[in-house]
C-alpha cells in the first residue's frame, strides 16, 4: 500500500482530490465509488473548485456510492443520497442518472441483489473510503467475511455513537440501527482504493490496517492484499505508526 502522511487535512484532501480528478481526465468514462462522512467533504469541495476553475468534465462518470442507512430514502436530509447531492453532485455536471446510491427503503434483499448486479457490470475504477475508529469500510463491521457483497448491516454501537456525535446532534436514537452496505468483495474488485484517514480517533485503526495481520475483526486490514491501495492521513491518524512511510 502507497502510505501518504499529509502535513494536514486540508492538504491531505488536495492531493485526494487531485488523484480523482487526475483519474477523471485521464478516463471520462471512469466509474467512481464514493464514500460519505466527515472525511471525504473536504476533498468535495476541492473537486468542485476544480470543476468550477478548470471545467473537469463529470458529464459521462459514472458513481456508486458504499452505503445508505435503512429506513431513510433521499429525501430525509440525514440521508447518504441527500449528502452526496449537497455536497458534491449538486456543483458538479454529473448527470442525476449516472449517480448510485444503495436503497435503504422497500424489499431491501432486492435492492442488495440489483446493486451487486450493477456493480458487477460495473467495475468500479477508484473507490473511495474512510474509516472508522473501530476499522470498518464502508459500513463492513468488525467479523464481516471477505467475500461479503452489498447486503443489510447492523450497526455497532460504537458506530452509531460516532454517527449520532457528527451528524444527528448528538441523538443517539435519531441514528437508524441498520445500513444497506457495499461488502468487502465489491470494495476490493474496485481497481484502485483511495482511504483517507483524520484525526487521533483513527490512529488505532490506522495502525491495525497498515501494520496490523489481516483479520475480518479489522475490516480495512484487508486492504492490505488489493493490489493499488492509496492511504493519505494526517499526523494524528498516523500517530501510531510505528515503520516510516
Ligand atoms: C461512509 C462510510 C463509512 C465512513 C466511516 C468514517 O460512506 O462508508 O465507512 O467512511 O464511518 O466516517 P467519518 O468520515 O465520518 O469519520
Amino acid at each position: 500500500m502507497k502510505v501518504i502522511v499529509a502535513e494536514n487535512r486540508e492538504i491531505a484532501s488536495q492531493e485526494g482530490a487531485k488523484i480523482i480528478i487526475d483519474q477523471v481526465k485521464n478516463n471520462p468514462e471512469t466509474i467512481l465509488g464514493l464514500a460519505t462522512g466527515t472525511t471525504p467533504i473536504d476533498l468535495y469541495n476541492n473537486m468542485v473548485k476544480d470543476h468550477k476553475e478548470n471545467g473537469t468534465d463529470y458529464s459521462k462518470v459514472k458513481s456508486y456510492n458504499l452505503d445508505e442507512y435503512v429506513g431513510l430514502d433521499g429525501t430525509h436530509p440525514q440521508s447518504y443520497y441527500c449528502f452526496m447531492f449537497e455536497h458534491l453532485f449538486n456543483h458538479i455536471n454529473i448527470n442525476p442518472e449516472n449517480v448510485h446510491v444503495p436503497v435503504g427503503k422497500g424489499d431491501l434483499q432486492a435492492a442488495c441483489n440489483a446493486y451487486n448486479d450493477a456493480l458487477k457490470q460495473n467495475q468500479v475504477d477508484i473507490q473511495l473510503l474512510g474509516i472508522g475508529s473501530n476499522g470498518h469500510i464502508g459500513f463492513n463491521e468488525p467479523g464481516t467475511p471477505a467475500d461479503s457483497v452489498t447486503h443489510v448491516v447492523d450497526l455497532k454501537e460504537s458506530t452509531i455513537k460516532d454517527n449520532a456525535r457528527l451528524f444527528f446532534n448528538g441523538d443517539e436514537d435519531a441514528v437508524p440501527k441498520q445500513a444497506v452496505s457495499m461488502g468487502i468483495a465489491n470494495i476490493m474488485n474496485a481497481k484502485k482504493v483511495l482511504l483517507l484517514a483524520f484525526g487521533e480517533g483513527k490512529a488505532k485503526a490506522v495502525k491495525g490496517m497498515l501494520e496490523g495481520e489481516v483479520t475480518p475483526e479489522l475490516p480495512a486490514s484487508i486492504l492490505q492484499n488489493h493490489p493499488d491501495v492509496t492511504v493519505i492521513v494526517d499526523k494524528a491518524a498516523a500517530s501510531l505508526l510505528e515503520k516510516q512511510y
